[in-house]
């Protein structure tokens, strides 16, 4: 252990448990106990409890339980002894001087951690002394300001091959420990030189201040090379459990933060006074940042740049952020690529009445539903709604739901009971029984077929018997999708009674062939007798039967086609297939 065992009781001690949990979560005393929201697990009502004559808390949700040490393990994500060091900090607690490095894994760590704080202090001096006049013509023109510059450590690295690696040498630091930085790399003929070169430097600061990696950005857009280079992950540097700027937004004092896309554009808004802004570290917004992230925030604007890769970014981002209970609105840029060139071009006030006005995810991405399907169309429409349906049917309250079907309605000239009808059904999905016996009965009846034949005799003799299935799917499904020339031929049939009957004699049906065995497959078909539960499970059979079928009526297609434009378009239906879905009435 690092610290002796009294040195860490009588940190433990000295950090009342009630006062440092209170600093990151909202606790309210009930009888010896006080509650909250769990910040280790996603809830609506609090299950976490603080009790503060036994020092310990326990979530009755998760069941995450400990002492103020492993809270702070827990809520920093860090080791024993940086928990210990941020509670003696909190104290102002002066560490006895016989207490040296023992734990080898947390020495190593605090080695980087060296490493880092010299290597940013490097990078720094280069940007402050002659070598860094490019770099700092470049911050002029960015318009980074000095002040920025200095509270967010922003540095200079050569164009030097190895300056950096010969100053940790000059400083004793074992090769193994510079390797492990990720600053210095070996090359094949075992030469060191340094990761970045000729780049301003973004240090990257976890949250308890210590520099754990750099993004480097080139100075002159000449360069055949990336944009940016970030560190490597290393033993102090996990992507996914660092964010540029945490260390500043959660001072903040805001509950709400705004992610980015750039290490610019927060430095940006943090010149501008928006100080409650993040961005994630050269790698795209994953389900371990949301969780990383819900310990400091429950409430996102999204603000990713204004490009088809911002916008895939965004809707890949706002499902990973509402799993893990995130309240997210979204800001859409127009006439700028991102949040900097937003700001230079129009202006702070003007971003901060994008920020007031910022849409909930919801209407975002239905905006974008709406830019990618036709309504004129019968068909586009009924998937748009599907897909509308789907996303609403994520949304808890009645009120809010009440308030987007409306703006919907508005927006597309859907009758409110139209939409509200989808969402019933996206909500309502017939029991799994239900299908399966009807499922099992087909089998039965016709187990010599495949399952595709099955699909084909089912439908069909469901649209016999129905006159609401043949409503439901005319339009959608030709008789030549049978691909089979009997069932093309039955389904013709039954179309074309349909027309002008409301039931069809299925005898009559029969007597449309004339050869024998043709007359016996068909009654065959028109005699199964299929029963299904309910109407909701009706619906839900006769819609994976049409996908079934109209499934493998483009493969086929596919198969037979050379045309790579007309098979791009075939692929494209069979993906449309996914979100088809027919409300039968
Ligand atoms: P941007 O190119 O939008 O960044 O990439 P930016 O900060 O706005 O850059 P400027 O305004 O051109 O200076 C967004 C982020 O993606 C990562 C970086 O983290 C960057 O901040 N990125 C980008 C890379 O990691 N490598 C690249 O080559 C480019
Ligand atoms: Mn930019």
């Amino acid at each position: 252990m690092y610290y002796s065992s009294d040195v860490i009781e009588e940190i433990r001690f000295n950090n009342n448990i009630v006062d440092v949990i209170s600093s990151y979560i909202n606790l309210k005393q009930k009888g010896n106990s006080y509650f909250g929201l769990c910040p280790f697990h996603n809830e609506a009502t609090p299950s976490f409890s603080v009790n503060e004559s036994k020092q310990l808390y326990h979530c009755f949700g998760c069941g995450a339980s400990g002492n103020v040490i492993s809270f702070i393990m827990n809520i920093e994500n860090c080791d024993f002894v940086e928990a210990i060091q941020i509670l003696a900090s909190r104290i102002n607690y002066e560490f006895p001087i016989e207490n040296t490095y023992k734990n080898k894994n947390s020495s190593k760590k605090n080695i980087l951690y060296d490493i880092h704080a010299l290597a940013g202090r490097f990078y720094y001096e280069n940007l402050k002394s002659e070598k860094g006049i490019n770099a700092r013509n470049y911050l002029e023109k960015r318009k980074i300001k000095n002040n920025t510059v200095i509270r967010y450590g922003l540095g200079y690295a050569t164009s030097e091959w190895d300056s950096l690696y010969k100053y940790l040498i000059s400083k004793n630091y074992s090769l193994e420990d510079i390797l492990g930085s990720g600053l210095v790399i070996k090359s094949k003929n075992n030469k060191y030189f340094d990761r970045f070169r000729d780049r301003l430097m973004f240090p990257i600061i976890n949250t308890i201040g210590k520099v754990v990696g750099f993004g480097g950005r080139i100075i002159s857009d000449s360069k055949n090379e990336p944009k940016y280079l970030n560190s490597p992950e290393t033993l102090i540097f996990d992507k996914s459990q660092n964010l540029y700027s945490l260390n500043f937004a959660r001072k903040s004092g805001l509950k709400e933060f705004i992610l980015v896309e750039g290490y610019v554009d927060v430095i940006t808004l943090y010149q501008n006074g928006i100080h409650n802004v993040i961005a994630s570290l050269g790698t795209a917004f994953n389900d371990n940042h949301a969780k990383f992230l819900k310990k400091f925030t429950d409430s996102l604007i999204l603000c990713f740049d204004n490009d088809n890769a911002g916008i895939e970014a965004t809707l890949r981002a706002i499902p990973k952020l509402s799993e893990q209970g995130f309240k997210i609105k979204v800001i859409t840029l127009n006439n700028a690529k991102d949040p900097d060139e937003f700001i230079r071009i129009f202006g702070i006030d003007a971003f901060k009445e994008k920020i007031t006005n910022a849409k909930s995810h919801i209407l975002f991405q239905i905006n974008i539903l709406l830019k990618s399907f036709n309504l004129s169309n019968l068909e586009e429409k009924i998937m748009f709604t599907n897909k509308v349906a789907k996303i609403l049917s994520s949304v808890n309250s009645e009120i809010e739901l009440d308030v987007y079907i409306k703006e919907i309605s508005n927006i597309t000239g859907i009758s409110v009971d139209a939409i509200k009808h989808d969402i019933y059904i996206k909500n309502n999905i017939p029991k799994k029984n239900a299908i399966k016996s009807y499922n099992k009965t087909i089998n039965k009846k016709q187990n010599n077929y495949n399952a595709i034949d099955k699909a084909k005799i089912s439908l069909i003799y469901l649209l016999a018997n129905y006159k609401k299935v043949y409503k439901g799917v005319n339009t959608y499904i030709t008789p030549e999708e049978f691909e089979n020339e009997i069932y093309i031929k039955i389904v013709q049939n039954i179309y074309d009674l349909y027309k002008t009957k409301d039931f069809i004699n299925l005898a009559e049906i029969v007597s449309y062939f004339e050869s024998k065995e043709d007359q016996q497959s068909v009654a065959e078909i028109l005699n199964l007798n299929l029963t299904f539960e309910d109407e909701k499970s009706l619906e839900k059979i006769v819609n994976d039967q049409i996908k079934i079928i109209k499934k493998h009526y483009i493969d086929k297609k596919i198969t037979e086609i050379d045309d790579m434009a007309i098979i791009n378009k075939l692929l494209d239906q069979k993906r449309k297939l996914e979100d088809f879905f027919i409300i039968l009435h």
